[in-house]
């Protein structure tokens, strides 16, 4: 049985990666992307959308574009260091020919969920915006998911963001804090894992011989990139973010989780964006009653990573 999914991204380089990994996937039907500022401003993250479909050769899934800002604060700005002013590494593109809904992402994500009671998964890649305000619109939409993978935050470890905090739930703590307290099935990958994926510059260079569009289109994009995080954590290749989350969808087993409450720091402190699991028995205060996260604290990732290229650049088409 495949498992409808709803991918929320600000592409963004291993954004891009991730949705060619679920597009490729025969256990999971992408019924829509929508699109958040994060990595790249709003407007640019939804033609990066387009694209990506474009050269999947799926451009009969809908595009839904959504959140401009955060709920609250203002956007700090794309990151062009990290994923190119494009978005895509600095690689030249032609302009998708196709166009995004007229729906917003919000309305979209309700709209699909409660037409399809329990068989929804929501797998936010961006700063959490467009389903905060989609759990505003329609609160009922959290018992009428399947559950919500998302990649983001980091429970053990440092941030990426800043010294505290991870960049998707850095963009938007408040939007975050009530995502992680809805009562739906919430699943945390985030740096804890997805930095212990460590994907080589021998594995990237694998999608250069392969003759598909979209291992081809990896290959342009990933050099700027890697040689960002080559720079930054001195070490050979990429950590895999965004594919993580899509992984775990597919094949659990591959993750271990730990069961917590979590919350985000919503102030304007120097730990804003922090993602804080509830440890300890009693929970202290800010942490009673919240709903258990699956927090993603062990990974094999090996097995991830040849899993994504299997699928990517083995698999028709
Ligand atoms: C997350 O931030 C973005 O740069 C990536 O696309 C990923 O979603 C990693 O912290
Ligand atoms: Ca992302």
């Amino acid at each position: 049985m495949t498992r409808k999914v709803i991918i929320d991204t600000d592409p963004g380089v291993d954004d891009a990666m991730a949705i060619f990994f679920a597009l490729c996937s025969p256990e999971l039907d992408v019924i829509g992307l929508t699109t958040v500022f994060g990595n790249v401003h709003t407007d640019l993250a939804t033609t990066n959308a387009l694209r990506l479909l474009e050269i999947a050769g799926r451009s009969d899934i809908p595009v839904a574009q959504g959140a401009d800002a955060p709920l609250v604060r203002p956007y700090g700005g794309p990151v062009p260091y990290v994923h190119g002013e494009d978005g895509q590494g600095n690689v030249p593109l032609p302009p998708p020919s196709s166009k995004a809904i007229e729906t917003q992402a919000a309305v979209f994500i309700v709209e699909q969920i409660m037409r399809a009671p329990g068989e929804i998964t929501l797998v936010p890649l961006g700063p959490l915006t467009n389903i905060a305000l989609a759990l505003r619109l329609e609160p009922r939409i959290a018992h009428n998911v399947r559950e919500v993978v998302l990649m983001g935050g980091n429970a053990l470890c440092p941030g990426n963001a800043t010294p505290a905090a991870e960049a998707n739930i850095h963009n938007d703590p408040e939007a975050a804090d009530l995502v992680f307290g809805a009562p739906w099935q919430v699943t945390m990958v985030g740096l804890d894992v997805t930095h212990r994926v460590n994907m080589t510059r021998a594995h990237l260079e694998r999608y250069a011989q392969v003759d598909k569009p979209m291992a081809q289109h990896i290959a342009r994009i990933t050099p700027f990139y890697r040689d960002f995080f080559e720079k930054t954590y001195h070490c050979d290749g990429i950590y895999v973010h965004d594919s993580s989350a899509v992984a775990y969808v597919i094949d659990p087993s591959l993750f271990k989780v730990e069961r917590w409450p979590v919350r985000v720091d919503t102030s304007s402190g120097v730990s804003r964006g922090k993602t804080w699991p509830g440890l300890g028995d009693p929970l202290p205060p800010p942490w009673q009653g919240r709903p258990l996260v699956n927090v993603c604290v062990e990974v094999d990732g090996e097995r991830l990573i040849e899993m994504e290229y299997e699928r990517v650049c083995q698999s028709s088409p």
